[in-house]
């Protein structure tokens, strides 16, 4: 059985005040069962994240982790680091990342060893654009994404990582994958991992992600292979996400 999860990315959002007030809406209305919950602040909110949410269920996770253990690498936070200040998750290959920022397959393969090799789970995010979905693509970008970082981590590495598919036609667009599309692409990633092991690819969690918000939360997560989402903008509004992640419990 694998345990649903629904992790809120802020992206480059909040405020000091924001944060704190975002942060007790969401531990005041936790289910106490049946889903874990993550949130993913800025960088800079870390600390203060972390000492409102000790204590609590809640997973901490960063957005992304460097590809190296220290050293001349300005403007990145190594995954030490994160770990030092309470983080359990770091996302891995975000879309954003890869289209707005250059990071390639090799760059988000290395990020997610180092997330790996030091004890934080990495949210690896795959999905295609929407012209490569256009022109019957899609299965080939995500398995490429995919065959980057197991080549580098290994199949393995997956007991200790979380998988997110993300169309980057549907981030921050408003417009969703159905249930049928997301299912079939979370099927073609569960089949394609069970080709390599099929125990890792039973229990690895796949989650959803692509403009999930209150209305369309419980559809998604009623698919068989949808364990869950990585929420964008809807994950800013304590009252938003926690109708989300009251719909990954029910499922
Ligand atoms: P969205 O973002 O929910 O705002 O579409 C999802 C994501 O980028 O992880």
């Amino acid at each position: 059985m694998r345990q649903p999860l629904v992790v809120g990315n802020w992206k480059m959002n909040g405020t000091r005040e924001s944060v704190r007030e975002l942060l007790d809406d969401i531990l005041a209305g936790l289910p106490e069962r049946g889903v874990e919950v993550g949130v993913c602040p800025p960088y800079v909110f870390i600390p203060q994240a972390a000492a409102q949410l000790a204590g609590s269920s809640v997973l901490l996770g960063a957005q992304n982790v460097a590809d190296q253990d220290q050293g001349a690498c300005t403007g990145e936070v190594s995954a030490a680091m994160l770990k030092e200040f309470g983080c359990a998750l770091a996302i891995v290959g975000h879309s954003e990342r890869r289209l707005l920022y250059g990071e390639t397959d090799a760059l988000v393969a290395a990020r997610y060893q180092k997330a790996i090799e030091h004890g934080l789970c990495p949210i690896l995010c795959v999905g295609e654009t929407l012209e490569q979905r256009e022109t019957g693509q899609t299965f080939q970008v995500v398995a490429q994404q995919l065959d980057a970082v197991l080549g580098r981590a290994g199949i393995d590495s997956l007991t200790r990582a979380v998988i997110a598919y993300e169309p980057v036609w549907a981030i921050g667009t408003g417009r969703t994958a159905t249930p049928e599309q997301a299912q079939e692409v979370h099927d073609y990633i569960r089949q394609r991992l069970a080709a390599q092991d099929k125990d890792v690819a039973a229990q690895v969690r796949i989650l959803y992600g692509g403009s999930v918000n209150a209305e369309n939360a419980s559809g998604l997560f009623a698919m068989p292979d949808i364990d869950g989402g990585l929420i964008g903008g809807a994950s800013l509004k304590a009252e938003v996400f926690l109708a989300i992640v009251q719909a990954a419990r029910k499922c």
